[in-house]
């Protein structure tokens, strides 16, 4: 069996009399690119100090190649981390922000030269290696940050919401820059991040934190399409997934508060009825202008951006329910339109959404 780039075995860690971190078990495998996602203040920074080695678990242990690191010190595990602050040293060129890491380790100047054209080269910033961080863009910045890591030629990357300093444009160019980058270095990768469109889009994995613990881990359409919890399954997904309170009886007939009644496929056996949360992602529902369709609602607001239609409409209960179209359709504010549901295509949380259900014949499957 080949040794897991990282292995992370029951990890604690408190600040004082405060847990942060609760107890994670995790595996990642060479040349995996895995996103940590989770809210703010849920542990994702402190996880990744952890890994690098810039702080000590309180408990557990952390292995790298099957190798216990927990008393290596960071400058020895391999590892190169790239921060949200790219702390550049703003009187030195891009050539010496690139070198000086490496002429610390009093490496041979040819070395080092190769390694800082090289990385030059893969991120297209050889124009640039005589000019200082003031007379660079934002963008660019963040490609000599990304570059320091790349001359270390670590066995893994860290990456610690390395484009939440950048505008929406430079983010998703260099969303794409960072995937082709794992291409064609093939080195694993963590990435953390709370955007849960960089998750669904670079990860290999996704593994979910909500303070402290792990909610979930699996690949981004595993995620979307098989939520484990309500959390979870409002996390990834933009709008994100509708939930409508209501009850679950044995037979597997639903009753929402907003007087919706639908019969779904349980597969599973309830001993009783119980309270439950149904989830509707907004693009599985439909909409009928003429007909009824299985329940009325109004129109509150809505977005035309062109290619999707978003509508944003309320039961007669007060509960909302986001729709997304996948067309143009005249829409006037106040008005009343008919809803159509795809019970393939719910999820069903138990109670307040601690617990996803099963269901037979999902459209998804
Ligand atoms: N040095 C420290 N001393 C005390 N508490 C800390 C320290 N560092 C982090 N914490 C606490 O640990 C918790 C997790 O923090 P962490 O920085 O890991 O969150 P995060 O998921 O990275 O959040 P964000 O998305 O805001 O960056 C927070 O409650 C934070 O206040
Ligand atoms: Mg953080």
């Amino acid at each position: 069996m080949t040794a897991h780039a990282l292995e992370l075995k029951h990890i604690r860690k408190s600040w004082g009399a405060v847990q942060v971190i609760h107890g994670i078990d995790l595996q990642i495998e060479e040349g995996e690119f895995v996103v940590f996602v989770g809210p703010s203040g849920c542990g994702k920074s402190t996880l990744l100090r952890l890994i690098a080695g810039l702080d000590d678990p309180s408990s557990g242990d952390i292995l790298l190649q099957d190798r216990r690191v927990n008393s290596v010190p960071a400058s020895e595990r391999g590892l190169s981390m790239v921060f949200q602050s790219y702390a550049l040293y703003p009187h030195m060129t891009v050539r010496q922000n690139l070198s000086f890491g490496l002429e610390n380790l009093r490496m041979a100047k040819e070395e080092i030269d190769r390694r800082v054209d090289d990385a030059a080269t893969l991120l297209q910033i050889e124009m640039l290696l005589a000019r200082r961080p003031g007379q660079l863009s934002g963008g660019q910045r963040q490609r000599v940050a990304i570059g320091r890591a790349i001359v270390r030629e670590p066995q893994i990357f860290l990456f610690d919401e390395p484009l939440s300093n950048l505008d929406a444009e430079l983010r998703l160019q260099m969303r794409v820059e960072i995937a082709n980058l794992h291409a064609q270095l093939g080195n694993t990768m963590i990435y953390v991040t709370h955007d849960q469109v960089e998750a669904m889009t670079m990860a290999n994995r996704i593994v979910v934190l909500r303070a402290g613990k792990i909610e979930q881990v699996g690949k981004p359409l595993e995620l979307y399409n098989r939520p484990c919890n309500k959390f979870v399954a409002g996390f990834l997904g933009a709008p994100q997934m509708n939930f409508l309170s209501g009850n679950l009886a044995p037979d597997g007939t639903l009753t929402m508060d907003c007087g919706l009644k639908m019969p779904v496929r349980l597969g599973e056996t309830l001993s009783a009825a119980e309270k439950c949360t149904l989830g509707l992602r907004p693009e599985t529902i439909g909409v009928s202008l003429e007909g009824a369709g299985d329940m009325t609602v109004k129109v509150q607001n809505f977005e035309q951006l062109g290619a999707v239609t978003y509508i944003y409409t309320v039961f007669a209960n007060g509960e909302t329910l986001t729709v997304q179209l996948a067309q143009q359709i005249p829409l006037r504010r106040g008005q009343d339109i008919g809803v159509t549901f795809d019970p393939t295509r719910f999820h069903i949380f138990a109670g307040e959404g601690e617990r996803a259900l099963l269901l037979h014949g999902r459209a998804d499957a």
